[in-house]
């Protein structure tokens, strides 16, 4: 297909997936509006429709909760194709019925993005409007996912870090007594290979935190305390990290200077914080489980976001290009969701291999920002050519560029758009 093509079918997967002012990530699978990945779309929708890109975003913010937490779900209406629904999470924080946790926080650098690219006035207003929203989000996670303030941001349950069945979630998802889960059924092996998707006993352990979560009544700050799963996640981190200096920057932008100190407290706290999680045997960052002090001990992709954080000290920057630079040289493309030389790794199960578009994305922004803008093209090479290979899935494997899980997904569409897709100058190469 040639890319005016690969163009004309990416902007139909984003206006066919488009519900009204949200876009589902794929029909069948995933139902309902998912947090960050209508973030992603926002961007997708920027490169041809402004109007509908700040709506998507717009609407994830009208299921914001009280205590200001975006849900990762927010079922806009029932849908019975999708296990587990509303009744499973039992939620009561804010005016949509939705899941009971976050997903990793991108608005606010989305939200600069879509000023770069439009400053009227009609759009600055528009962000005025999401300011204190995305404040109030932030501030959310540094009380309730970081309540000792050691600096790193913890998550309640592995869909929390969007990286749903990552390698580094499995010593402290062992350690949750399957409790409280009643007989049911799940939906996404109906939709897809189960080979593909996380395992039964898997499954069992993630809602049995959803019932310990429902017994305190999600009350947040009983949920940071007794929660059985409390991991902070590198992947959060560094992307909570990289939005407070955008929400900064958009502080500065919009007047809003009362919050600048308040902000920066939140990005000192975690550029000092970081170092907890890097391990200093495998010199990467790792996830950390908060409940027993214990380091993962694998590189995910999510390593690799510590540019995209601003983290770019040599001592930090150096093992990270030696790291990508092994990975590539024992598969064909980046960046695979866990290291191929890890014994955990799958080239083709969900997070435990397959490349992802977005989070290309974002590292690839870092490896540019970081003076590295020979690694961060490879990512987007990578991206374009799993994308004409395997067409807009879900996610691809590092080794065959197999398209896996979902297809027409919107955020892949939107990842093509905004950043992907060759340029006139790779072109005219
Ligand atoms: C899966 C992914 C998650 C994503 C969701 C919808 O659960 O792990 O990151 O938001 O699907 O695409």
């Amino acid at each position: 297909m040639s890319q005016t093509e690969l163009d004309k079918v990416a902007r139909k997967i984003l206006t066919d997936n488009d519900q009204g002012g949200y876009t589902v990530p794929t029909k069948g699978l995933y139902p309902y509006q998912w947090n960050w990945d209508s973030v992603f779309v926002a961007r997708g929708f920027a490169t041809f429709d402004t109007d509908r890109a700040w709506r998507e975003i717009e609407l994830l913010f009208e299921g914001q909760w009280r205590d200001g937490m975006v849900p990762h779900i927010l079922f806009r209406k029932d849908d019975p194709s999708y296990f587990p629904g509303p009744s499973v999470w039992g939620t009561d924080g804010g005016p949509i019925p939705s899941s009971g946790h976050s997903q990793p926080p991108v608005a606010a650098t989305i939200v600069r993005d879509l000023l770069e690219l439009d400053a009227s006035d009609a759009a600055l207003d528009r962000a005025k409007l999401l300011f204190p929203k995305i404040l109030q989000w932030h501030r959310w996670f540094m009380a309730y996912r970081d309540p000792d303030n050691l600096g790193v941001i913890a998550v309640i349950h592995p869909w929390e870090s969007g990286r749903d069945n990552l390698p580094d979630w499995d010593d402290a998802l062992r350690d949750v007594e399957i409790k409280d889960v009643a007989p049911y059924e799940r939906k996404d092996t109906s939709h897809v290979d189960p080979a593909m998707r996380p395992h039964k006993e898997d499954y069992d352990r993630y809602l049995s935190i959803v019932a310990a979560c429902r017994k305190v009544a999600w009350d947040p700050e009983k949920v940071a305390r007794t929660c059985p799963f409390f991991v902070a996640d590198p992947g959060i981190t560094f992307i909570l990290l990289r939005a407070c200096r955008d929400l900064l920057a958009l502080a500065d932008r919009l007047g809003e200077t009362a919050a600048q100190p308040e902000i920066e407290g939140w990005i000192s706290r975690m550029e000092t914080g970081a170092a907890r999680l890097w391990n200093a045997e495998l010199k990467a960052h790792v996830a950390m489980n908060l409940r027993t002090g214990k380091q993962t001990d694998g590189v995910s992709s999510a390593s690799f976001l510590a540019p995209y954080a601003g983290l770019t000290d040599p001592e930090v920057l150096k093992p990270l290009q030696e790291h990508f630079d092994r990975i590539s040289a024992k598969i064909r493309y980046l960046m695979p969701s866990y290291d191929p030389e890890h014994q955990a790794y799958e080239h083709l199960r969900y997070w435990r291999g397959p490349v992802w578009a977005m989070v290309n994305f974002m590292i690839a922004r870092g490896f540019a920002e970081a003076g590295d803008p020979g690694r961060s093209d490879r990512l987007r090479r990578d991206t374009a050519a799993l994308i004409q290979t395997g067409g807009f899935a879900e996610y691809f494997s590092p080794e065959t560029a197999e398209a896996a899980g979902g297809g027409s997904f919107s955020w892949t569409a939107a990842i093509w758009l905004a950043w992907a897709r060759p340029s006139q100058a790779d072109q005219a190469a």
